[in-house]
């Protein structure tokens, strides 16, 4: 095995996620632990980021999730220090984190992605749900875990859906319904893993389907032909390398009732806990938990 030399598994921090944070972390620092690994956590929330370079740490394993950790200024300042990360550099951590930015670039490279348009306080709601039909649904660009979003059924309501969204961001956007399924794809060092279908407990995968309900159901192998699973890999690969993505991510994907399949969003600093689709993908590609944190830790780079 290689000697990573002293290693910290960045854990916590300050965003709404620190609790998933803390049990992704947690996992990884116990994994490479047991592989032998000298690996330490450590809490930015807690401590000084510069600590890392006055305690001689050699590499980083980034467990951070959402806001200062996933969004690149963890990243800078670990380029600063040139101490070496896993997972995306600074562009494309910044850029997944904004789903407006991420689906304007999409759209540049032709990758399918439902239609959608930004909303403000002088849209005409009216046209809106002309052009995007209904239901709908609104979304903050820059939060995550589903907060502030809603499917909007009723042009009646629409209104107050996109107030709801702009009390979490100054962006947000409508997009219209794709509604033939959920799908996400775990990217690793280049590759895509096995294709996961995600069927919401809820009526969509909401804050409460995500992380209170464990009726929430993943299925891999997910049900798709081998030449549909194969195209979305093939698209997950394109919609990471495109937004300038690397080691390691996750690609979310929707399917409408025709089959085609649209590029929702990506994660580059994904859930990490043993309940995690990331290392469920990895269990169906025959790769352990232990063996996964330490194929993610091989990538670490800087630059
Ligand atoms: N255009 C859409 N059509 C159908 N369902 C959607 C659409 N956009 C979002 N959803 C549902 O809402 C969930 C959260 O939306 P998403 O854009 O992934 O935001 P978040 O960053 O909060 O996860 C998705 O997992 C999906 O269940
Ligand atoms: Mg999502």
């Amino acid at each position: 095995m290689i000697n990573f030399g002293k290693v910290a598994v960045l854990l916590g921090g300050h965003s709404a996620e620190r609790e998933v944070s803390l049990k992704s972390g947690a996992a990884v620092l116990a994994a490479l632990q047991k592989s032998g690994v000298d690996a330490h956590a450590f809490d930015p929330a807690e401590r000084d980021i510069h600590a890392l370079r006055d305690e001689k740490f050699d590499r980083v394993f980034i467990a951070l999730h959402g806001r200062f950790g996933e969004d690149g200024t963890v990243q800078g300042a670990l380029e600063l220090m040139d101490i070496p990360y896993t997972g995306s550099g600074v562009l494309a951590s910044a850029l997944a984190m904004d789903k407006w930015r991420t689906k304007l670039v999409w759209q540049a490279a032709k990758l399918p992605i439902p239609e959608f348009e930004m909303l403000t306080e002088q849209s005409d709601w009216q046209a809106v749900v002309k052009r995007l039909g209904l239901p709908l649904f609104v979304k903050p660009a820059n939060e995550g875990s589903s907060v502030g979003i809603s499917k909007v059924k009723r042009e009646e309501d629409l209104q107050a859906a996109y107030l709801a969204a702009a009390k979490h961001d100054k962006l947000v956007i409508a997009e219209r319904f794709v509604g033939g399924g959920e799908y996400t794809v775990a990217i690793l060092n280049g590759r895509a893993l096995a294709v996961i279908k995600i069927e919401p407990a809820n009526e969509f995968y909401d804050y409460e389907s995500k992380y209170l309900r464990d009726d929430t159901r993943y299925l891999c192998p997910c049900g798709l032909s081998a030449e549909q699973e194969a195209e979305m890999q093939q698209l997950a690969q394109q919609g990471f390398a495109v937004i300038g993505g690397q080691g390691w991510g996750r690609v979310d994907f929707l399917r409408d009732e025709q089959g085609k399949a649209y590029l929702l969003e990506v994660n580059t600093s994904p859930g990490m806990t043993d309940h995690s689709l990331v290392p469920m993908a990895a269990t169906q590609a025959g790769i352990n938990f232990e063996q996964l944190v330490l194929q993610i830790l091989e990538s670490a780079h800087v630059g």
